[in-house]
């Protein structure tokens, strides 16, 4: 498999069309543009909504065989769940564009949550801080599956549960926005209340396809976590223990359930010392003998979005703590000790450093440490462009940092050098992480899988709004002309990866 990625919110627009009812990210970037880097949203932003013909005929011209897209929850169900009635224009929006896709011989690879979560059910029940989420989630994609599985077979529950969590819920930079400083939220026990729930909703929903829709569809389900490579700091024997802590928390934290159905130790461990506001302990939820048979082996294959490798070092953190980094026992950055940088940055002052041989590393670690016994699919791999001054920026929440709209224009960017040799680059990592795995095990202990890595997806497909930082990044092979009718011109990198798409027989 071989594509380009994107996701609902931030490129179909038409935020109040269709009979969309409202999701957590449109409020939370109307209601706040102060803790979006350039006060935007994406009510509009580049309107795949309504362009979606000329798109799929932009992917053909690429020559892509998959495009990854995710589904709006509130498209579907307005009010998030069955008994607020369905959208059938929803619906056939979505029919529409996968009919669209495989009448031009592209196939879809579909996302349920890419975190737009119905802004009823952040009402209602505080979406995912409560259980209930979990048969809304499940009724929910029933439906997808219902209406689209004919001819989707290839669906991937969640997006990053954990950039999810630790965003919305540790430093309230991402919908909800509970958790940062000085607003709502308890980050000493609430993302572990959601890591619980989003996992949770990722195993009853793969089940449901198990029993209700396997045998018809014969389709398959992941789910995507997101995942950098670590190495220590320095060779302070602290620092290894960081890696693992970073590992176990920003990884574990969702594979652990689905490979052993409980949480890694160093999560329990750290999740059930008393803390501050929490002098019992107890702040971590447990797993119930039918939610670990349900988690246990529920995937079909394991979506990886890989960027970039950290440093980690170890803190001594005492005080107020939610376990996760930086405000926690692990701090992650480009340089070590000796102020060596981890890797080329992508693009001048990028967070995303060009670690490529550290993907097959990674890759090979993580079947090995987590038993994985399904294939690798790369839902996501890529990088942006630097602002108009050079500058990347972490807005965080600091009204001071925020700065003005930059628009790049197509000429400034389109000669993206370095985007094409990051992908080539991983590209590469991947084929010999293929070869190296398929040497050491061959056909003999893991012969249910067929190939370490089985797909692999640029992101992205066009620029696009990037969360909380707005259109300040652009991550598309194609670049979208904001000044002028969103117009889509190829970068390089596009023209670079269509080229090695029609010579891939050789190439992997
Ligand atoms: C992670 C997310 O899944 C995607 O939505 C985002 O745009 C990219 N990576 C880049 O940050």
């Amino acid at each position: 498999m071989f594509g380009v990625g994107t996701s609902s919110y931030q490129i179909e627009g038409a935020w109040n069309e269709g009979g969309k009812g409202l999701h957590i990210w449109d409020c939370y970037a109307l209601r706040h543009p102060e803790k979006i880097t350039d006060g935007s949203n994406a009510c509009v932003t580049v309107d795949f909504y309504h362009k979606m013909k000329e798109d799929v005929q932009l992917l053909k011209k690429m020559g892509v065989n998959y495009f990854r897209f995710s589904i709006s929850w509130s498209r579907i169900l307005p009010g998030g769940k069955v008994s607020m009635g369905k959208s059938l224009e929803g619906i056939n929006f979505y029919n529409k564009l996968i009919d669209e896709l495989k009448a031009n011989d592209i196939e879809p690879f579909v996302t349920l949550f890419h975190w737009d979560l119905p802004n009823a059910l952040e009402e209602e029940y505080m979406g995912f801080l409560s259980p209930k989420i979990v048969d809304d989630f499940v009724n929910y994609a029933e439906i997808c599956f219902w209406e689209f599985g004919d001819r989707v077979k290839n669906w991937v529950t969640l997006n990053e549960p954990y950039r999810f969590t630790y965003s919305g819920y540790v430093k309230g930079q991402f919908a909800p926005g509970r958790g940062g400083e000085g607003q709502e939220g308890d980050p000493e026990s609430e993302p572990y209340i959601v890591a619980h729930n989003l996992i949770n909703c990722h195993a009853a929903a793969y089940r449901k396809y198990e029993q209700a829709f396997q045998d018809a569809q014969k389709g398959k389900v992941g789910i995507t976590l997101d995942v950098n490579f670590f190495k220590p700091f320095s060779n302070d024997q602290k620092d290894a223990k960081a890696v693992e802590y970073a590992y176990d928390f920003m990884f574990g934290l969702f594979m652990e359930p689905l490979t052993k159905g409980d949480w890694p130790s160093n999560v329990k461990k750290f999740a059930t010392k008393p803390s501050i506001h929490h002098p019992n302990g107890r702040r971590l939820p447990t797993f119930n003998d039918d939610q670990k048979k349900k988690l246990l082996h529920s995937y079909d294959f394991l979506g990886i979005n890989y960027y970039t490798a950290n440093f980690v070092q170890f803190v001594d953190s005492s005080g107020y703590s939610s376990g996760f980094e930086t405000d926690s026992h692990y701090k992650a950055s480009g340089k070590d000790s000796k102020g060596n940088v981890i890797g080329p940055a992508a693009f001048p002052g990028s967070w995303v450093y060009l670690c490529a041989n550290e993907l097959a590393d990674l890759l090979l670690y993580i079947q090995e440490k987590y038993n994985v016994d399904k294939s690798f699919v790369i839902t996501e791999n890529g990088a942006p462009e630097a602002n108009e001054d050079g500058s990347y920026y972490d807005s965080g929440n600091d009204p001071k940092n925020k700065k003005k709209k930059v628009i790049k224009t197509y000429e400034q960017v389109k000669d993206d050098e370095f985007r094409l040799k990051y992908i080539k680059w991983h590209l590469d990592a991947i084929k010999q992480a293929n070869a190296k795995w398929s040497r050491a095990h061959g056909l003999q202990r893991y012969k249910f899988i067929k190939k370490l890595v089985m797909g692999y997806f640029v992101w992205s497909f066009t620029d696009s709004y990037e969360w909380n930082s707005g259109y300040t990044q652009r991550f598309g092979l194609n670049y979208v002309d904001y000044n002028n009718n969103l117009l889509r011109y190829p970068k390089n990198s596009a023209l670079w990866f269509k080229k090695f798409l029609s010579e891939k027989e050789e190439a992997v």
